[in-house]
């Protein structure tokens, strides 16, 4: 490219930035941004669940601390362990006091396996400075923590009588004040997980 065509097509994305801007700044006075808004701000809610002591935890425990959260199961051959190992690496890169200021929720889906004693022995192979936790349910208790955070997950049942479950795979983000800050997406960068949760961590 000559010089006359980059600017040429720095001019255009400039247009193209504006009529962006133009848009969102409409839609702003419209409905659909206030609609996305509210749906953000619906992630999470009440739930009543079993921590990995056998004890009842409900969303009230999870005020006063910053979280990571997600849904999965413990018998998940991909998925689940790779997100508990990204979350717990970028943890092992923070300052110690900044990790020690973070819960890692492991939700599990799989309510006839994941009893609290099979969640705690598969979450304890992970460390971090982090407090790694584990939540795990009834059927009913389960579908509705999992409504309350849209995640969508369905059990698949194999050939040889075996079960998996499809599932969601972001992780949550919520602030000590049980606030949504965002999400941290399956496979994300390195450094990006380790940046949100750094930003997380400062505010
Ligand atoms: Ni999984």
């Amino acid at each position: 490219m000559n010089l006359k065509t980059i600017r040429m097509a720095l001019w255009g994305a400039v247009a193209v930035f504006g009529v962006g801007v133009g848009a969102l700044y409409f839609a702003g006075s419209g409905s659909s941004l206030k609609t996305s808004a509210s749906q953000i701000a619906s992630i999470g809610g009440p739930f009543t669940m079993t921590d990995l002591a056998g004890e009842t935890v409900t969303e009230a425990d999870l005020k006063g601390r910053k979280h990571a959260i997600f849904f999965g199961f413990a018998s998940c051959p991909d998925v689940c362990p790779i997100t508990l190992q990204e979350l717990t690496a970028a943890a092992s890169q923070l300052d110690k006091n900044q990790a020690e200021d973070l819960d890692i929720i492991f939700v599990s889906v799989d309510h006839e396996r994941d009893t609290p004693e099979y969640l705690s022995n598969y979450l304890s192979v992970f460390e971090s400075d982090s407090r790694i936790r584990g939540f795990t349910g009834t059927k009913e208790q389960v579908a509705k923590m999992a409504k309350a955070y849209r995640v969508y997950y369905k059990k698949v049942t194999q050939d040889d009588g075996d079960y998996l479950y499809d599932h969601s795979a972001s992780t949550f983000l919520f602030d000590d004040k049980g606030s949504f800050e965002g999400t941290i997406a399956f496979n994300e960068k390195p450094s990006v997980v380790l940046q949100k949760l750094k930003n997380l961590l400062a505010s």
